[in-house]
């Protein structure tokens, strides 16, 4: 049975209805978005080209996919484009003929729900709550090697009958800011490839820790899927634009399955002009970490609440119980703030909320109602 809703971070326009203020009064700490975004070089490269909207977009995207090979170092024939990573996430499953997929949550949901939405089998492993919800490498392990045996035949039986695996993993992943070193990925992958299994590397963060990227690695493994997004780094969810980077067969099978002209000209326009701009990412990455940094010390000081490591543009922070998490949502929409309730996330079970890095004057000010809400629950409970 497929959940009918999952929730995503970044609903300010039905919370400006709600609220019935307008949507530029919204701060908005639900969705992770670079608050420096859009770039003003892409706003430019839009405006320059908005009356080309009279053309039907290129349906190869042959420009932005040059740009991104050279970027990359691979060759276009590897990269395939979307309309947001998110739609191409729907499509994997599809496309690669997965019928059974392991989760390595807690994660982002939309690779349950595009594995369910597939009729395929979804098994979530989670990282252990009191460890701080490590990916869970050692627990894939143990399922891989504790029946390596018929695993490996049923695998083969399976791949020959076309009902192919795949595991899923977010790297750096969300909601919990954790990272897996390239090298661990690398040497899973190859573990994985061995038994036909499919790995699918959602890389949407990995702008904010560049060098654990597995993405060049694409070429020189049959079976590694790497996906990124324009949304959170450059700052322009609106537009929607993301890239999967794989196999050329793989691309051909995604892009049979996909929509025609399913990204805009203006989107492609607007990806050629943000990786154009390297002053943009050079600023993006000092902002983040400065910001970031202060964020996570003024958190810190909060009592009673548990701030996850980070090394992305969001965190993940445990509330006490005495917090109800609906008052708290509730309360700060009162406020003009959005946050990310976390208990959506299956596999994370305790009042956790995740918080996008802003800039410093909102964040200060989260830390400061945060501090007041907790204060008053524990006086309400007294
Ligand atoms: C981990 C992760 N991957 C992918 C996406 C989809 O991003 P988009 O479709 O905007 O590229 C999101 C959006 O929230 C995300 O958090």
């Amino acid at each position: 049975m497929v959940n009918q809703v999952v929730w995503h971070g970044g609903q300010i326009y039905q919370a400006a209805m709600r609220r019935k203020r307008p949507v530029k009064s919204i701060v908005d700490f639900s969705a992770s978005i670079n608050p420096l975004g859009p770039p003003s070089s892409v706003l430019r490269a839009i405006r320059k080209h908005l009356s080309d909207c009279r053309y039907y977009p290129d349906s190869q995207g042959m420009a932005l996919r040059n740009r991104l090979a050279e970027f990359h170092g691979v060759s276009p024939e590897f990269i395939t484009l979307g309309n947001g990573s998110a739609e191409l996430i729907r499509l994997l499953p599809w496309a690669l003929g997965i019928r059974c997929g392991y989760v390595l949550g807690p994660t982002f949901m939309e690779f349950e729900r595009a594995l369910q939405l597939a009729g395929a089998r979804s098994l979530s492993l989670h990282g252990d709550a009191v460890k701080g919800y490590p990916v869970p490498l050692e627990q894939l392990d143990r399922i891989l090697r504790s029946v390596p045996r018929p695993f490996s035949k049923a695998q083969s039986r399976a791949k020959a009958q076309g009902r192919k695996s795949a595991v899923f993993v977010c790297n750096p992943n969300s909601p919990t800011g954790r990272v897996i070193p390239r090298s661990q990925l690398l040497q899973l992958c190859g573990e994985l490839e061995e038994l036909g299994i499919w790995v699918v590397v959602d890389e949407a963060f990995m702008d904010f820790v560049p060098s654990h990227s597995v993405l060049s690695q694409v070429p020189h493994h049959r079976q590694l899927v790497v996906l990124r997004s324009f949304t959170k780094f450059y700052g322009m969810p609106g537009i929607r634009l993301g890239y999967v980077v794989g196999p050329p067969g793989a691309m051909q099978g995604i892009q049979a399955h996909l929509p025609p002209w399913s990204v805009s000209h203006i989107a492609q326009v607007a990806g050629v002009a943000a990786l154009a701009d390297d002053g943009f990412r050079r600023q993006t990455l000092q902002f983040t970490r400065v910001t970031r940094t202060q964020f996570l010390r003024d958190l810190q000081t909060i009592p009673e609440v548990r701030v996850y490591p980070s090394r992305v543009n969001f965190v993940m922070v445990e509330l006490p119980n005495v917090c109800s998490m609906v008052q708290l949502v509730e309360w700060l929409e009162q406020h003009g703030i959005l946050v990310r309730d976390c208990r959506t996330f299956s596999g994370i079970c305790n009042s956790t909320i995740r918080l996008a890095v802003r800039r410093p004057s909102e964040n200060a000010r989260l830390v400061r109602l945060l501090k007041r809400f907790i204060q008053n629950s524990y006086e309400d409970k007294a």
